[in-house]
């Protein structure tokens, strides 16, 4: 089945440029940003190459939007969001020039200020490489932390609280290998509950991506701490982002963390600033 097409300012802004320009064809990512397709610009809209039409009030009005990303679907442009009776939070997908956060109750859950959510991955995992053997993702969001250690993982458990940030995630182009790799295994529910499941030294690795402190307090505290360590292999890491160690509340909420990590039992808490969070041994 074709891919659906998904759409941000980013992408269509051009088009928009291109049409005022006199041109009649014009290079349009349909997933934002990770293939680039060739659509007619006709007088009524744009025309993509699986025969979707998309008016130009529309394109203009996805255009306006700095904050959103829309679904093609029926000639029209849907925004993705989803608000959750669950939490009573409302998710949406925020675009970037990269890859797209997901906004929930207006937070962006991954860094945008001098990076992008993609290079925030990287640098989340790359501070417990190598990723290897059995590793537990607290907190799935869009599935990028997930989606990076399954490259060299053997088994990534991965779980979410509200599945409407699920729908989100599936609605992103950026995210499809949340649900087609065989070596992500998807959990739903409190992650702090999930985790008493777990056998003591299960994962090798831990990759902690929790929401905000003032969303999320228990994901920071001294009981959640000990079935981290609990679950991790003797030699395994734990990466838990805390925030901009630059910041006032990053600084304190990282020196917090520290000591209740060591609290816990983890013998070695060391500072990541690149990842915006800290490294524990055990
Ligand atoms: C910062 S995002 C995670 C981003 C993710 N690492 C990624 O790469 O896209 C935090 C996610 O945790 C979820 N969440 C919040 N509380 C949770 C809990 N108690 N257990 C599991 N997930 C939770 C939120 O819904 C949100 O999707």
């Amino acid at each position: 089945m074709a891919q659906p097409i998904v759409l941000s300012c980013f992408q269509t802004r051009p088009l928009v440029q291109a049409r005022e320009a006199g041109k009649a064809t014009a290079a349009i990512s349909p997933d934002l940003g990770l293939t680039v397709v060739e659509v007619a610009l006709d007088p009524v809209g744009v025309r993509f190459p699986g025969g979707e039409a998309l008016p130009w009030d529309a394109v203009e009005a996805i255009s306006a939007a700095e904050n959103a990303c829309f679904a093609v679907e029926g000639g029209a442009a849907r925004k993705i969001q989803v608000f959750s009776e669950f939490t009573n939070r409302v998710y949406s997908l925020m675009p970037t020039g990269g890859a797209p956060t997901m906004l929930v109750s207006g937070i962006p859950m991954h860094r945008i200020k001098g990076t992008d959510p993609h290079r925030d991955t990287l640098e989340k995992v790359k501070a417990v490489r190598p990723v290897v053997g059995r590793v537990l993702d607290t907190a799935t969001g869009l599935g990028y932390t997930a989606i990076e250690a399954a490259k060299t993982a053997d088994l990534v458990v991965t779980v979410e609280l509200d599945p409407a940030a699920l729908d989100i995630a599936r609605a992103n182009p950026w995210s499809r290998a949340l649900f087609g790799n065989p070596k992500i295994e998807q959990r739903i529910g409190d992650t702090a509950d999930v985790i008493e499941e777990f056998e003591d030294e299960t994962f090798h690795r831990i990759l902690h991506d929790p929401p905000a402190f003032s969303l999320a307090g228990h994901l920071y505290g001294g009981d959640f701490y000990r079935q981290l360590h609990r679950v991790l292999r003797r030699g395994g890491r734990l990466f838990h982002y805390v925030g901009d160690p630059a910041s006032k509340s990053g600084r304190s909420v990282t020196a917090g963390v520290a000591r209740r990590l060591q609290e816990a039992g983890f013998k070695r808490v060391v500072r990541a600033p690149r990842a915006f969070g800290v490294v524990a041994y055990k």
